[in-house]
């Protein structure tokens, strides 16, 4: 028999998986900024850290709003995405690390912008307005972080093409 039945059991065992994805992000920012060479991207990493902390507090807030316990879920994504990363970074020249750095940012921003608009979608449904501003909150902050990765990545593109 199915262990998730309902549309409210869904939305919670995806919100135990975007918890771990968080999780896990915490610990992949804090390895990319000891791997980082450039001082404004290592910032960045920072920032995003701050800011990714809040995002568990935030998902930790909804199912707090929901009445139910924090449950993490396995997200096998956000492990692939770290173990890509990390092998990527053991197989560039120095020179690049900065590049697979931020190219390992950006998969993982659109991954969580996605992992976003699916738990909206879902609490929208659910009509609970809190947790929609709570998810909100996440998402454009991974959209702001998309953004930065971006622009940062055309310029060492450039800065890689040129030198
Ligand atoms: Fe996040
Ligand atoms: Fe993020």
């Amino acid at each position: 028999m199915a262990s998730i039945e309902t549309p409210r059991e869904l939305f919670v065992h995806k919100l135990g998986a975007a918890l771990t994805m968080e999780e896990t992000i915490l610990e992949m920012l804090e390895n990319l900024q000891e791997e980082a060479s450039d001082s404004k991207l290592q910032r960045d990493l920072q920032q995003h850290h701050r800011e990714t902390q809040q995002h568990v507090a935030n998902l930790q807030q909804i199912f707090q709003a929901l009445g139910v316990e924090p449950e993490k879920q396995s997200c096998p994504a956000i492990d692939g995405l770290e173990k890509e990363g990390k092998q990527m970074i053991k197989e560039v020249d120095d020179s690049l690390v900065d590049s697979v750095i931020l190219g390992g940012v950006i998969e993982t921003e659109h991954h969580e912008i996605a992992v976003y608009d699916g738990l909206i979608i879902k609490a929208e449904q659910m009509d609970d307005q809190d947790i929609v501003a709570l998810l909100h909150e996440n998402l454009e902050q991974e959209e702001g972080a998309l953004d930065k990765a971006v622009k940062a990545s055309e310029q060492s593109a450039k800065q890689l093409v040129s030198s």
